[in-house]
């Protein structure tokens, strides 16, 4: 039977970390929810200050056409409203935000008919990666990725003791600006110097020790290219790790830059975003906890 209607709350992610891209990703404490109705005809409305992104209305009519295809329930209208805290163009994962919880809403408006997999592959074939998606469905760290052309994954809590300092700029660089930068080829040594930092980065989130991630956050393969669109980002990565920080990363495909400590997260804050006023960049910082839950239905 079907309900009237439903609001889901999804968490931001940031992906990668790193050497580990398309890969790795984790949940995190800032979200968006995003409310279906059932109503005549599609429209989708942003209801906050982010009016106007590209999040709300092309991906939006995705994910509701790509739920109707799956799930095989008869496509009916909707009234769609998407609101939150998740920066439309940060390299946040705001755009799994509004796929997943529109998929994911309408599968509980039409009683399930989707398992969570199911939902991630919906969510996935829109992404075309899992690294975002399936840490907003199932929260925490978790690696990911379609092997044999199914989706594997494997998931772990992050304690609140590790905090996320995110700072995302105000200059937009979208997804598909920063693909085409990537190299078609790479080295066996540079594919090799990732390989080990993501086995080794997973191991940590799967024992604890997350003193040990010191270090493992270099890449080779994506972040020195995509630089050109961010050319601070060594240098804010720099900074957060001087001030204590274990580490840090551009966020997907960017322009936000995460570090990650275990102390001293307002100092890493202010240290990574002195290093954006210093060229007169305005940046927004967000120290976060990780989100063990993933997307949630809001009771009313
Ligand atoms: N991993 C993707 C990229 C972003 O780095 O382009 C999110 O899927």
């Amino acid at each position: 039977m079907r309900k009237p209607s439903v609001t889901v709350r999804v968490p931001a992610t940031t992906s990668n970390l790193g050497p580990g891209i398309d890969t790795l990703g984790v949940a995190l404490k800032l979200h968006n929810h995003i409310s279906i109705r059932e109503s005549d005809g599609l429209n989708v409305e942003r209801v906050d200050d982010q009016k106007g992104s590209p999040s709300a209305n092309a991906i939006s009519r995705e994910a509701v056409d790509a739920f109707f295809r799956r799930s095989k329930v008869k496509p009916h209208g909707l009234q769609i409203e998407v609101k939150g805290d998740v920066p439309a163009i940060g390299g946040l994962g705001s755009s799994v935000t509004v796929r997943l919880g529109i998929a994911y809403a309408l599968n509980e408006l039409n009683g399930r008919p989707l398992s969570d997999t199911a939902l991630l592959e919906v969510v996935t074939e829109l992404e075309h990666h899992p690294d975002n998606a399936a840490p907003a469905l199932f929260g925490g760290f978790v690696v990911s990725g379609v092997i044999d052309g199914t989706i594997r994954y494997r998931r772990f809590n992050v304690p609140p003791s590790l905090k996320f300092v995110v700072c995302v700029p105000d200059f937009p660089v979208s997804t598909e600006k920063a693909r085409p930068l990537l190299p078609k080829q790479v080295s066996l040594g540079d594919a090799v110097e990732n390989m080990k930092r993501v086995a080794l980065i997973t191991s940590v989130f799967a024992t604890g020790d997350y003193s040990l991630l010191r270090g493992l956050f270099d890449d080779k393969l994506h972040q020195p290219y995509r630089k050109k669109l961010i050319p601070m980002l060594d240098d804010v990565i720099a900074a957060g790790a001087e001030a204590g920080a274990l580490g840090g990363w551009l966020s997907g495909s960017g322009p936000g830059i995460v570090c990650i400590t275990e102390q001293k997260e307002k100092a890493v804050a202010e240290a990574m975003v002195n290093v954006f006023v210093r060229q007169q960049i305005h940046c927004q910082p967000h120290i976060l906890v990780a989100d063990n839950d993933g997307t949630r239905v809001k009771r009313a």
